[in-house]
This record gives structure tokens, sequence and C-alpha cells, in this order.
């Protein structure tokens, strides 16, 4: 047996879905441990594009397990809609490819409503959240007031932890935030019908893994979002509500910490955050927007145009730390190719000090101006390279210098969008 985790080394959206497609050939199945369809990973295979926000990116491979494992939030209606898509695709033709974790929670109409109505409250400290109700459906999981999968398929269980929630949850959303009730028939009409049509999906996670642990299986751990939107590590309050590191792995799918061997951290070439929060090396001008355009960068949940800038050495040295990094896997360069000099982010000025780690107060990272070492750029086309010796010189002196400074080895370069546009340094398992 062994586990890889592939998580996200910066603010999302590094490009992890095709990672991990790409490496779920060398696997026997993929876990999601975290996160829920605030996420969105753009798959792109046979010039297909594929989005998928809830099913784990190993889907497009017909015969690997995709687990949806305990530590993610479900919207119902959302992954109903996911896998009618994907079956009409030819995908997901056998039901036993899908696992659902029972102890999953159930993200419910009222917290959609809650996410929206507080952050439009908020006005300037929006945390600019996906609106998807993830961080009420954390918050009510924690709180014990929530309704897990396998509430959700047995509707006797599901109309009765309603009756305990639901009126505490109305009073809230009235009272406070100034918002309509939720009636408990209508939910339990459109959720009873949801769980009937998942109930065949639901297990018990942790039990299917241990199986596949005995039977000396290679499993594949799938991060959502990303280190710096950790609830712990990252920006805080500007984070999304889950743990997003690899540690979440273990917890969030139910096996132990010694399932995993392997740590791969997802970063671009260079960076980018969609929603608000601290971001010291953001550029605001021509060049910031050359990269959103070169780089498609557009969420894929919600279109926001992502903020841009160049890559932060001193937020990835922290990601290899507190993810505990394996191996490095940067995506993207081909973005970068045609910039003149390019600049790493390698150290933060606060006042008259120079800091190596992030400091954990929004309000001083706000404060820090980026140190920036120039490097080199290159002006040839990379989407065809598949050897890093055939990389232009200064492309290959690029990664060199992030692989110095983060101390790991490379693992894989990403060169272009579809699935074969990559170099595979290191077996991954
Ligand atoms: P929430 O997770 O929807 O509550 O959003 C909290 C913060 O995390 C916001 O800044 C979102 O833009 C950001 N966020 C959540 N999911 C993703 C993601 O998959 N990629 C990038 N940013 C995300």
């Amino acid at each position: 047996m062994s586990g890889l985790v592939v998580i996200g080394a910066q603010w999302g959206d590094e490009g992890k879905g095709k990672i991990v497609d790409l490496l779920t050939e060398q696997a026997h199945g993929v876990v999601r441990f975290q996160g829920g369809n605030n996420a969105g990973h753009t798959l792109i295979v046979d010039g297909k594009k594929t989005i998928l926000h809830l099913i784990p990116s190993g889907v497009l491979h017909r015969n690997k397990f995709c687990l949806i494992g305990n530590g993610v939030v479900i919207d119902p209606a959302i992954l109903v809609q996911e896998i009618t898509a994907l079956q009409k695709q030819g995908c997901l033709k056998d039901d036993k490819q899908l696992l659902i974790s029972d102890r999953a929670h159930v993200i419910l109409p009222y917290h959609c409503a809650i996410d929206q109505l507080r952050e439009a409250a908020k006005g300037e400290g929006k945390i600019g959240t996906t609106g998807r109700g993830i961080g009420p459906a954390y918050e009510d999981k924690v709180a014990r007031r929530g309704i897990r999968m396998g509430d959700l398929i047995q509707p006797a269980l599901l109309k009765k932890r309603l009756q305990e929630v639901l009126p505490e949850r109305n009073r809230y959303l009235t009272a406070v935030l100034g918002g309509k009730a939720f009636s408990l028939d209508s939910i339990l009409k459109s959720y009873v019908a949801l769980g009937k049509k998942l109930k065949k999906y639901v297990c018990d996670g942790s039990e299917f893994l241990d199986l596949q642990i005995k039977n000396k299986k290679r499993i594949l751990f799938e991060g959502a979002q990303g280190t710096s939107l950790d609830v712990d590590y990252g920006t805080y309050p500007f984070v999304t509500s889950s743990n997003t590191l690899g540690g979440a792995a273990a917890v969030g799918s139910g096996v132990g910490p010694h399932a995993i061997q392997n740590l791969w951290g997802v970063t671009k070439a260079y960076c980018t955050r969609v929603g608000s929060g601290p971001f010291p090396t953001e550029l605001n001008d021509s060049l910031g927007a050359l990269l959103r355009e070169k780089g498609g960068e557009f969420g894929s949940t919600t279109g926001r145009p992502r903020r841009c800038g160049w890559l932060d050495l001193v937020a990835l040295q922290h990601a290899v730390r507190v993810n505990g990094l394996t191996g490095l896997v940067v995506t993207k360069m081909d973005v970068l190719t045609g910039i003149k000099t390019l600049k790493v982010c390698v150290g933060y000025q606060l006042g008259n000090k120079i800091l190596k780690t992030i400091p954990a107060h929004v309000e001083e990272l706000d404060r820090c101006k980026p140190v920036y070492k120039e490097l080199p750029g290159w002006t040839e086309d990379l989407s065809k390279v598949r050897r890093l010796k055939d990389l232009p010189r200064h492309a290959q002196s690029y990664l060199r210098f992030l692989e110095k400074n983060l101390k790991i080895p490379l693992t894989l370069v990403s060169v272009g969008p579809s699935r074969e546009e990559c170099i595979l340094l290191k077996k991954p398992f």
C-alpha cells in the first residue's frame, strides 16, 4: 500500500485537478477529504473540458474508485447534477466507482442563505466567499447541529434532525440576518428525493479505505483550495472553513497518518488569489492583467477574475513546513513565456525588518512589502517539451531556483492545460 496526498501550496486554483487526473493513472483510486463545491477542478482531456466541484478528479479513469470522504461538505443537489453530467459524457457507468462517506456533512439551503446574507451585510470586510454555504455547513458540524449523508438517505432520521435544528437556524436567519425562514416540509420533500438518488453510493468510507490499504492499493488523496486558505495556517480570517493541509487527508478520509507516505504540493509558476485578503506580491498593473489573460485566470466556480502576482517563496516555504511536503509540482510554466525579467519574492520587508516567515496577523501581512530576486525569462514555446533538459535554459534555472530554496525535489512540471502537457520527474508511488 502507499498513499500520496496532492494539495494546493498557494491560494487554490494551482491546477491540482489536472495533476490528480494525470496521477490517477498510477493509483487504484482517489479520495477528496475536505472542502465542498467551492472548489472547481478543471480537466482537459482529448480537447474536452470537464469542471468538477465535488467528485474526485480521477473520475475520468473508468476503473478507479472515487471516494468523497467524511471531511467534505456535500451539496446533494450539486452532486446529483455532477453525476448526471458525467454519466451523459460516458463516465460513472458503474455505480461502484463512486463512494460517499456516510459521515460527510450535508449543505442545506439555509447554509447558502446564511453565507450570502452574512457576506452582503459585511461590506468592506467581505471574505469574498463563493456563497455556496461551505462555512455555515462546517460551523454546524462543529456546533453538533449538522446533518450527515447517513441522515439524508433515511427520511425518518432526516425529518428528526431537521425538527431539531431548523427552528434555531430559522430564528438566526430571520432575527439576525433579516432573511426568510425555510419550511421543514419543503426541505424534506426535495432532500428526501435527493437522498434516494444518492443512497446507492453512501458507505462507511473509512472501512472501505481500510480494505484498500490491507490489499496494498495505491491511494491518491486530493486536496481542494490551498495552504493559504487553510483555516489555521492560511491568511485568517480571509480563509475557507476547512483544513486544507496534507494532515487533513487522514482525518478527512478516516485513515491513520501512516497511510500516507508522500505529500506533493502544487504551485503555479506565479501566484493568484480569488476573493479578499492580503496578497503581498499582487500586481495591480498591466503585467498582472497579462498573467490573468494568458493564464485564463477566471474562477472555475464563480467566474470571478483572479488577482495575479509574482511567485512568493516565503508563502511556499510556509507551505513546505505546515504540510510536510515531500515533492513540488509547478504548473503553468508556459504562462511566463515572453516575460523578459521574472521576479520571485524571497522575503517580506516589515518596517526595518526582513521576515522569512509569514506573520500570523493579516494586519502585519498587509503591511509587508515583498523583497524580490530577479531572474531572466525565456521566449520559447514550452508546450511540446516533455523532458526537463529540453526546457529553455532560463526556464530550467527558474525551476532549480525554486527547488534549491524550498529544499524539496521537483516532482512534476506542467507546461500546458492538457493531460499530456507535463514533465513527470518522480514516481508518485
Ligand atoms: P468559501 O470557502 O466559499 O467560504 O470562501 C472563502 C474564501 O476561500 C474566499 O476567498 C474564496 O474565494 C476562497 N475559495 C474557496 N474555494 C476556493 C477555491 O477552490 N479556489 C480558490 N479560492 C477559493
